[in-house]
Parts: structure tokens; C-alpha cells; sequence
């Protein structure tokens, strides 16, 4: 088995973090979210892994490096735009060969691995397999209709008036058959190749289309609201560990994480679950509530943080609570001059979002 990870796209609706950077790493209690991806490709004994990389290539190649980390071999295919999932495989065939494979999407993350859906597939003689879990919004994503056996009966792309509330995790098991549909398929009214209508063509044409659904639970990362829920679920499994150095007087609650040569002030309150990166300064002064990641070398102090994600390498020192906010590297966040009372100076990028 082999596997292809999806790591181009735009990012559209994470901008200004996407402007520059690439979705997929953009981390998920310190750890980007495309290693969660590739632990579980290995976890399933996968070695060979296809990497689709689009404008943000560079980024990418960089954080994977030639795999080794992990103890597999590292494929890098370049897609020249986003031209769609099914597109995506297409690219992919000569890097695939005959062997099955896993297409797992570089911003999804779920709890509990791929194991047993690789070996139910593994032992079956299905020409693909989707993972399901139930949503609230079925609208956001790809939507199935089973049958009680669990097989599939249709598939529709973001349908306006879905049949089901089952989402189609981003995470599929195909055989070669795929490529055959793949070819078949037409660009979808957003212009892309979608591997929901290659998916359809197997079960149209008479190709067993199995299903498992997700027991722990499974998020895509596609806006930052989700980030952030990502971001609590994944805190909610971290290893309470102190690398770095915590003060005397620092008040610390529930499971903590801190790096590497990071300092914990006194008079500083850290109530986990909480993880705080490598070569940060935390306080004097400075709250992070729960559910909150701080990424290396930040300093926070005069401030009370939590539920949120700070990507790493700024300064946050306002005498504000920051609540449910993703912010980005190199960012700097101040209290305004004193003589100038009642005002708020900025310096925001294009699609940035403030409230406040
Ligand atoms: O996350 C699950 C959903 O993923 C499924 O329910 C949908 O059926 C499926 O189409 C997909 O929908 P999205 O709209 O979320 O896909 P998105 O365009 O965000 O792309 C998913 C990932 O694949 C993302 O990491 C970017 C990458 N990608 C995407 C396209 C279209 C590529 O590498 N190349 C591409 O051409």
C-alpha cells in the first residue's frame, strides 16, 4: 500500500495565514497539521508517500524533508493549480503504479488512526472505500447515501439539500479502478476534477464502494473556527511535560506541555490543557486559559490568552483577554501609547479579522 498526501489548494478561506504559508501547516497543538497526517499513513505501515504540492511547495518540501523522520520515502509531485482531488490522483499514477493506496487530505486530522479502515479494505475486495462521520452542516462537505449494509447508494459534492448527514472524511482507499473513473469524470461546476464524481462512476458502474466511519472524532481544518476546535480536541491527548523552566509562585492547572528553553514568569497562571512551545517567555503577568497552543520563541506578558493558537515567534503584551483567536508568526500586539487614550492603532493585512 502507498500512500498520497494532499498538501496544495489555496487556503482561500484561512487567508491572511494563507497568503504565504501553506494550509497544511499551519499546527494543531504545536504540531502542523500535516504530521498528524503522515503519523497515521505510518501507523498503518505505509513507507512510500506521495506529497501533492501546489504554490506553496517550497514550505512543504521543507517541513517533510526526504521523510526520514519518519522512516519513510518521500514523493513530491507538483500540481500546477488546483485543479481538483480527482486531478490530483490523476497526476499521481505513475508514482502509484498498480498498488492500493490511501489519498489522505493534508488539513483533516482524526482521532484514533486509519488501521482498521486500511486492513478492512486490505481484506476486502472493494475497488474504493470512504470513511463517514456525521455533521451538523453536510452542505460544507462531500455527502453520502448508504444503504444499511453501508454501502454506498450516491455521492454529492457540497449538495444544497444533502440526503444524508454523513460527510465524506478526507481520507479514501482506492485500488487501481480509480484512475479509470478519474479519467471519465468532467470539471464540476468549480471548474474541478472532484474524486466525489470519480467515486460515483465506480458505484455507477457496478464497482463494490465499501464504508467505515469514524469512531473518535475527525475535523477539517479549512476555516479557522475549525482550527480551533481542532486545536481543543487535539490538547485533550497531549503529554504533560516540563522542558523548560517555570518559576516559583507560577500557578499551573490540569495537563501542561512546555518546551525547551522556555520560561514561565511568576505571578503567571497556566491552566491546561495547554501547550507552550520551545524558547518562549511567558510573563510576568500573563494567563493562558485553556485550550490555548503557544508556538516557539513567543513572549506574552500583561495578558490573559485562552481557547486559542499562537503560531509562534510574536509578542503579545496588551493588559487585554484574547479569547478564540488564531494568530500567525511574527505578529506584534501592544497597548497603544497612553497618552492617546481610547484608541486602537493597527496594522492588519489583507483578509485579516479583528473584533474588537
Ligand atoms: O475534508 C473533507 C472534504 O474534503 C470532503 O468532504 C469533500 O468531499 C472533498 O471534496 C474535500 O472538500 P474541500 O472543499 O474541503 O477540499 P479542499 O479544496 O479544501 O482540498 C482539500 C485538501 O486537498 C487541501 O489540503 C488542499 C488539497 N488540494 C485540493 C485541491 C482541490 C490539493 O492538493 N490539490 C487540489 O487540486
Amino acid at each position: 500500500m502507498k500512500a498520497l498526501i494532499l498538501s496544495g489548494g489555496h487556503g482561500t478561506r484561512l487567508r491572511p495565514l494563507t497568503h504565504t504559508s501553506a494550509k497544511q501547516l499551519i499546527p494543531i497543538a504545536n504540531k502542523p497539521n500535516l504530521f498528524y497526517a503522515i503519523e497515521d499513513v505510518v501507523n498503518a505501515g505505509v513507507r512510500d508517500v506521495g506529497f501533492i504540492v501546489g504554490h506553496t511547495k517550497e514550505e512543504v518540501k521543507a517541513a517533510v524533508g526526504d521523510g526520514s523522520r519518519w522512516g519513510i520515502r518521500a514523493t513530491f509531485i507538483e500540481q500546477d493549480a488546483p485543479r481538483g482531488l480527482a486531478h490530483a490522483v490523476l497526476i499521481a499514477e505513475k508514482f502509484i503504479g498498480k498498488e492500493p493506496f490511501v489519498m489522505y487530505l493534508g488539513d483533516n486530522i482524526l482521532k484514533g488512526g486509519i488501521n482498521d479502515f486500511v486492513r478492512n479494505f486490505e481484506e476486502s475486495d472493494a475497488a474504493a472505500s470512504i470513511m463517514l462521520c456525521k455533521v451538523g452542516e453536510p452542505q460544507r462537505f462531500g455527502v453520502a447515501e448508504v444503504d444499511a449494509h453501508g454501502r454506498v447508494l450516491s455521492l454529492e459534492e457540497k449538495p444544497k439539500k444533502p440526503k444524508s448527514d454523513l460527510a465524506l472524511v478526507g481520507i479514501y482507499l482506492f485500488r487501481h479502478d480509480i484512475f479509470g473513473a478519474a479519467k471519465k469524470i468532467k470539471p464540476s461546476w468549480r471548474n474541478e476534477l472532484e474524486i466525489t464524481d470519480a467515486i460515483s462512476y465506480l458505484v455507477k458502474h457496478g464497482k463494490k464502494v465499501t464504508t467505515d466511519v469514524v469512531r473518535g472524532w475527525w475535523k477539517d481544518t479549512g476555516k479557522p473556527e475549525d482550527i480551533l476546535d481542532a486545536n481543543r480536541l487535539a490538547l485533550e491527548m497531549i503529554e504533560p511535560r516540563i522542558a523548560g523552566t517555570v518559576e516559583e509562585g507560577v500557578e499551573m492547572v490540569g495537563r501542561v506541555a512546555i518546551g525547551a528553553g522556555t520560561v514561565v514568569r511568576k505571578g503567571s497562571s497556566i491552566h491546561g490543557p495547554a501547550i507552550i512551545g520551545a524558547g518562549c517567555v511567558i510573563g510576568p503577568n500573563a494567563f493562558i486559559g485553556p485550550f490555548t497552543s503557544i508556538g516557539d520563541n513567543s513572549r506574552l506578558s500583561n495578558v490573559e490568552i485562552e481557547n486559542s493558537v499562537v503560531i509562534g515567534d510574536s509578542a503579545i503584551e496588551c493588559s487585554r483577554r484574547i479569547r478564540d483567536s488564531l494568530i500567525g508568526k511574527n505578529v506584534h500586539i501592544s497597548s497603544a501609547d497612553s497618552n492617546v487614550p481610547k484608541c486602537t492603532k493597527l496594522v492588519l493585512g489583507e483578509h485579516s479579522r479583528i473584533s474588537i
